[in-house]
């Protein structure tokens, strides 16, 4: 999944607060996913009484909500959670928690032998907290890291702590089945499973309502979201099972999804993450040419453009499978944004191997690329049955020289679009300047502009652009009347 704002803290609030009342601090790494957690975290909270600080000093209850996608990512929560200690030495009423995708991994050594933290709440686990903390104050450590085959908090609406007001992520899907080898995501997250089409509809619809004009519809694997009205069929498995029986059984599938929020609002912009390449279906791209409003960017990882490598991955396509893809994609929508993942030096990943994910950044040209040198996950099955033999200092140049490809491309990208107009769904201020605005245009390109007129975030507005760097176009205000 996209990872932009790993490490970023999560703040929160102007809110007045009541006396008396207790105050969560809560501190989220990692995927977009994680940060969608948190919103349902604040809301079992919420309805428990707590009100909400940026200030963890001031905080009764500190929650960390944790990534281990990578080990960089790991380390920086345990020095968080030193620090945390360090805190209750001087407050030791201060309840301190672990959430997310470290919870399963590490329960033992958090709560046991290095006896950090209070609580330890697993992803699926949240709904559990009222009786976790009740335990915590009564004086216990209290844990639960089970993972279900159901939760999908489809009924918990989620708390907009951090929000702009006008872009929030939907939930559509929870777990992962698809067991990449150097994943460890099916470990801490579970099994695969979609949520109820009808909540995540009127999820959007109450945003629409509450002025936000963008959703992302998250998941691990959006493109094989699929849900049945039948009861016993909750997960994936259980459908997929059903309709290899020859079961006639009543399915929505992504595609149908999306159209379904997308028939929201037409001034609702509709964004969706992550594709998998193998899941990816000509449905959905037809979905997003017929809608104006689903928006024309695609997340795809490739990982690696090896065949060889994708298949000791175990990503279920090869190099030219994938390359029909991608060419598939623009076929249909000639200006689609492609973004990716990719992994440099995983196991056995030779020079001729790394030259082929040169060559499939430079063929699909990528709007925006995450780039990562591979990191060994305890329990996976890259870590099980292969060696992590490519030397680090090979990992790390493989990784710099496709990150400074990427950002080539990237300028050149953005540069081309210099002289064309776009539509931009207004965010708030631009980072540098009270005096420019900024906001996305349907390929997600940041595009900022001098403030002109009486408009606020949530509007959309016609620029032409003037300028470009790697990462951002600027351009000037056309017109306010977008027509839907
Ligand atoms: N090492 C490095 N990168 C990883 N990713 C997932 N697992 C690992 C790992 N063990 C990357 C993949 C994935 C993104 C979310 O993180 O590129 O798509
Ligand atoms: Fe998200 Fe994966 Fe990190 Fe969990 S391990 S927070 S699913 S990126």
């Amino acid at each position: 999944m996209d990872e932009s704002k790993q490490g970023t803290s999560y703040i929160e609030s102007e809110v007045v607060v009541p006396e008396g009342m207790k105050l969560a601090y809560i501190e989220t790494y990692g995927c977009q996913m994680n940060f969608s957690d948190t919103e349902i975290v604040a809301s079992v909270l919420k309805d428990m009484g707590y009100g909400f600080t940026s200030n963890e000093h001031e905080a009764d209850l500190v929650f960390i909500n944790t990534c281990s996608i990578r080990d960089n990512a790991e380390s920086k929560v345990w020095k968080r959670l030193k620090n945390f200690r360090k805190q209750k030495s001087d407050n030791p009423g201060l309840m301190v928690g672990v959430l997310g995708c470290m919870a399963e991994r590490l329960k033992t050594k958090l709560l046991d032998e290095e006896k950090l933290v209070d609580l330890v709440v697993g992803p699926d686990a949240y709904r559990d907290l009222p009786r976790l903390l009740d335990e915590v104050e009564g004086g216990q450590r209290s844990v639960n890291v089970l993972l279900s085959r159901e939760e999908t908090y489809a009924n918990i609406a989620p708390v907009r702590l951090n929000s702009n007001g006008v872009s929030a992520f939907v939930t559509i899907m929870r777990g992962c089945d698809n067991m990449c080898t150097f994943c460890v995501v099916p470990f801490t997250r579970g099994r695969e499973r979609s949520r109820d089409p009808y909540s995540i509809v009127e999820e959007s619809r109450q945003l629409y309502d509450q002025g936000f004009r963008e959703v992302t519809l998250l998941g691990q694997n959006v493109d094989s979201y699929k849900w049945s009205p039948d009861d016993s069929l909750k997960g994936k498995a259980q459908i997929n099972k059903a309709e290899a029986k020859g079961e006639e059984i009543d399915v929505i599938n992504f595609a149908q999804l999306l159209e379904m929020v997308a028939n929201v609002a037409p001034d609702l912009r509709v964004r969706f993450s992550t594709s998998h390449p193998k899941d990816i279906t000509d449905d959905v791209l037809h979905a997003m040419a017929k809608y104006k409003n689903i928006c024309n960017y695609i997340h795809l990882p490739v990982q690696s453009g090896s065949s060889r490598v994708l298949e000791l991955m175990n990503r279920g396509y090869s190099l030219e499978w994938y390359k029909q893809k991608v060419d598939r994609i623009y076929e249909l929508i000639p200006d689609c944004a492609i973004s990716t993942d990719i992994i440099t030096g995983f196991c056995t990943e030779t020079e001729e191997d790394h030259e082929k994910t040169i060559e499939v950044v430079n063929y699909a040209r990528y709007s925006h690329a995450y780039m990562f040198a591979y990191s060994e996950r305890p329990g996976t099955p890259a870590a099980k049955k292969m060696e992590d033999d490519v030397p680090e200092a090979d990992k790390k140049r493989r990784l710099a020289e496709v990150i400074k490809l990427q950002n080539e491309i990237s300028r050149e990208r953005n540069l081309a679009d210099v002289g064309k107009e776009f539509v931009v769904l207004i965010e708030g201020n631009s980072k540098r300047s009270e005096h420019d605005w900024c906001g996305r245009n349907d390929q997600n390109k940041m595009i900022v502009f001098p403030k002109q007129g009486d408009l606020k975030p949530g509007d959309y507005v016609i620029v032409k652009v003037k300028d470009a760097t790697s990462a951002t176009l600027l351009a000037d205000m056309v017109s306010a009347e977008v027509q839907w």
